[in-house]
């Protein structure tokens, strides 16, 4: 008994959870309609993070290519600003189930009559845990215009971009951990070497958008609370 609360409350004390409200980009009006979350979870360092789209105002029917950038996205919602795919690994782009592919390659999604699109996937290599070379946290997610070739087209940009066209939206992956929202992880800028593809990198927490519009948040908060609860539980057992 005593065992089992202690694991199940350091399994939720190491719980991450990171939300990524999507806002059209600016530079275009392309993506104009668009509004949307992504809500990423990973229980632990060792656990596939899971990841939740929600998406309106797309176009009937469409397929869109979906990654995490390596810069995070200015207040401005340039989304050309947060730079190429997320790529520490300095790989050609991929497939999600490629070996050979960027961190931020998630493949496509597909609306439905309405424009919307509800997706959850999980993945090997996203992650919210460690250094900022690995860690997805305080990048850019965007949602491209078109189908993403994963790698597999003809063009030139298709072992970079999946030639997936221009950015309709984007976002930051901010983490999201208590009731004042705060944080407790500090990720630091990221620097040019390594491969990946980054001069400067909006330190947290500046790069925090507004949590207004959040549509989930209180879900996020919700766990923490009981976070909060199971800490002071097994603090009181012992
Ligand atoms: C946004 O929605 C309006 C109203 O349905 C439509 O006229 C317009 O073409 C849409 N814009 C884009 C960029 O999809
Ligand atoms: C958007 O960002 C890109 C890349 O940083 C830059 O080249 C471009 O000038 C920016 N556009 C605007 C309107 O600021
Ligand atoms: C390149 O791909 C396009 C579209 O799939 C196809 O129509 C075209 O024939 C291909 N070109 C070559 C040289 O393979
Ligand atoms: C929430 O996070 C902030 C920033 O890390 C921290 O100072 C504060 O103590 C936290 N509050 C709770 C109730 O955990
Ligand atoms: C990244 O890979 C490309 C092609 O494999 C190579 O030309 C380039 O030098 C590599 N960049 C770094 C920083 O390792």
């Amino acid at each position: 008994m005593l065992a089992s609360s202690l694991l199940f409350a350091a399994a939720l004390v190491n719980a991450k959870t990171a939300q990524v409200l999507l806002k059209p980009d600016t530079t275009s009006n392309l993506g104009a309609n668009v509004t949307g979350t992504i809500t990423l979870e990973q229980p632990d360092k060792d656990t596939q993070i899971k990841i939740t789209l929600n998406i309106a105002g797309l176009a009937p029917a469409s397929t869109h290519g979906w990654h995490v950038h390596n810069l995070a996205v200015p207040a401005s919602q340039n989304c050309t600003a947060s730079g190429p795919h997320f790529n520490p690994m300095n790989k050609t782009h991929g497939a999600p189930e490629d070996e050979i592919r960027h961190y931020g390659d998630l493949g496509n999604f597909v609306t439905d009559a309405d424009g919307k699109a509800t997706v959850t996937v999980t993945d090997r290599l996203l992650s919210l845990f460690g250094e900022a070379p690995v860690n997805a946290l305080n990048r850019g997610f965007v949602i491209h215009q078109n189908k993403d070739d994963l790698g597999k087209g003809n063009t030139t940009l298709s072992s970079t971009t999946g030639n997936a066209g221009a950015r309709l939206a984007c976002g930051n992956i901010v983490e999201v951990t208590n009731s004042t929202g705060g944080s407790t992880t500090t990720v630091p800028a990221v620097t040019s070497t390594q491969g990946y593809v980054a001069t400067t990198q909006a330190s947290y927490p500046s790069a925090k958008p507004s949590t207004t519009g959040y549509g989930s948040i209180s879900s996020a908060i919700t766990a923490s609370a009981a976070l909060s609860l199971a800490v002071t539980f097994a603090v009181f057992v012992l």
